[in-house]
């Protein structure tokens, strides 16, 4: 039985320790005689004390097994002799082994000397009997005998949804999720509710944290024409607007008069298609008109804030997750726009230049931006796991999408659905079974009907992120 910390809270902890510098050690803590209870209290104590020395980040509790016998704790400290004396002080009668060594192949459960059970360790080495499905990525626990659910990270190319009503846990796993996804490649949430950062501190992962980076409306390396595309897309313009802002940005670019400023290039840009229009009619003229309410708005206010002419796109890291607090742009439009924007031209920079992205997007509340998108976000959905660019589409209502995006999500995740409409929608696309479907609107909290493509059919699950919480308490 574990007590403290089990696979899960290993999970959570392990690659933070080993990203950090390989050098800790493990500390095997035997202990005969002393109660459950005992032995916790020395670990939180013991964790003060780390803490108070100044090691904020260096220290886990890994795993535990008790038996009638006594208790085996493993323990990673970093290798610092007055840590180690004060775990002996702790556990005087206990009998304490140090291992140290590769921490990466020990805690993989490699092979040499493996010091941890392979049972306490995240997704190594279960059996075939004891796993429903094989990978990295921790998805959830089966309800009728707890055994995980694990998903390949290469699954996540072919893009997760993520359904659900408000309250019923999705942005809980989507959380526990992307901090598993996060140590093998980089992350990128649109934060639609400010509400990652916490979520990811409550299970222990790291993460950075931005205001939205200013984003660039002509960026230097794409071609016009993809730039208007996306702009067609994000402001809804017509055919007709579209082919205006086209003519008008090639005539400016040729002309090499396109402003730094967003305030002078609408303005010239404005300027250039009335030139365009020698003799205006009247629908020309609304064209023109509505063209350039939708522009004024990224050159007022917040907008001057988070949207730029020119410039270069924000560089992607290679591994870890970073969260866009674009709950910190108030204007409900101008944050779809922007989300939208910086997701086309990831896409699109990946494409022209022919490279892999390697990266996971969340998208919180995908039903505000691909409810009715018939372009963006279908075409990144069908195309986009060439470039290694995978979304995780989150939401509430299912039915709303357009029914490409459904079925182009290779990993299911719906808990509870409380309108028909979206339990047919999911169920129809996931085949799932009768007797399933039926539960699907009194799920409790947490609880999910996991479809991935290792399993033959859909699951009842439960994701077990509170588990996770619970035996954090002891990490620092
Ligand atoms: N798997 C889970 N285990 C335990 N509690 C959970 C789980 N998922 C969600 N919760 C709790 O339920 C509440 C709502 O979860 P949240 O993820 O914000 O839902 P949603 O994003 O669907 O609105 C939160 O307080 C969260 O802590
Ligand atoms: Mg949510």
């Amino acid at each position: 039985m574990a007590i403290m910390a089990g696979a899960a809270a290993a999970a959570a902890t392990i690659p933070r320790l080993i990203k950090r510098q390989s050098d800790y050690k493990i500390f095997e803590i035997r202990i005969s005689d002393a109660p459950k209870r005992v032995i916790e209290t020395r670990l939180r104590l013991l964790s003060e004390l780390v803490r108070s020395i100044g090691f904020s980040h260096g220290f886990a509790t890994i795993a535990s097994t008790c038996s009638r016998t006594g208790c085996n704790l493993y323990v990673i400290l970093p290798p610092d002799d007055k840590l180690e004396k004060l775990l002996e002080g702790l556990f005087p009668e206990a009998d304490i082994r140090v291992h140290s060594g590769n921490l990466e192949t020990v805690l993989k459960g490699g092979r040499g000397d493996t010091i941890i059970p392979s049972n306490l360790l995240p997704g190594v080495e279960l059996g075939q009997d004891q796993v429903v499905t094989r990978g990295e990525i921790l998805i959830g626990k089966r309800i009728e005998d707890r055994r995980p659910i694990y998903a390949s990270v290469d699954e996540f190319w072919r893009h997760t949804g993520v359904f659900g009503t408000t309250g019923s846990g999705k942005t809980t796993t989507t959380t526990f999720i992307i901090s598993q996804l996060g140590r093998h490649v980089n992350v990128i949430v649109f934060d639609w509710h400010g509400e990652y950062p916490s979520n990811l501190k409550k299970i222990g992962a790291e993460y950075q944290e931005l205001d939205p980076p200013p984003l660039p409306i002509i960026p230097d390396n794409l071609d016009i024409e993809i730039t208007v595309n996306v702009l067609e897309d994000a402001f809804d313009l017509t055919r007709h607007q579209s082919m205006l802002l086209y003519q008008a940005l090639k005539s400016m670019k040729r002309r090499d008069v396109i402003p730094n400023e967003l305030e002078e290039f609408t303005d010239a840009l404005l300027a250039t298609v009335e030139v365009q229009q020698a003799v205006p009619s009247r629908a020309e003229l609304e064209i023109r008109a509505a063209l350039e309410r939708r522009l004024r708005s990224l050159v007022t206010g917040e907008g001057r804030k988070y949207f730029s002419v020119k410039g270069t796109l924000m560089k992607m890291s290679e591994r870890g997750i970073t969260v866009v607090r674009v709950d910190r742009i108030l204007l409900m439009p101008l944050r779809r726009v922007y989300v939208k924007m910086f997701l086309a031209f990831l896409y699109y920079t990946a494409l022209s230049r022919n490279t892999t992205l390697n990266t996971i997007v969340v998208i919180e509340e995908a039903h505000n931006i691909a409810s009715n998108d018939t372009r963006t976000i279908p075409s990144i959905l069908a195309e986009a796991r060439k470039r290694k660019l995978g979304l995780i589409i989150v939401t509430q209502s299912p039915s709303s999408l357009h029914p490409s995006v459904l079925k182009n999500t290779n990993i299911r995740i719906v808990h509870t659905l409380k309108s028909a409409q979206d339990i047919a929608v999911v169920s129809r696309s996931m085949s799932i079974p009768q007797e399933l479907r039926v539960k699907l609107s009194r799920l409790p909290v947490g609880h999910a009907i996991i479809d991935t493509p290792q399993l033959e059919t859909p699951q009842l699950a439960y994701i077990p992120v509170a588990e996770l919480a619970s035996k954090l308490q002891d990490e620092i």
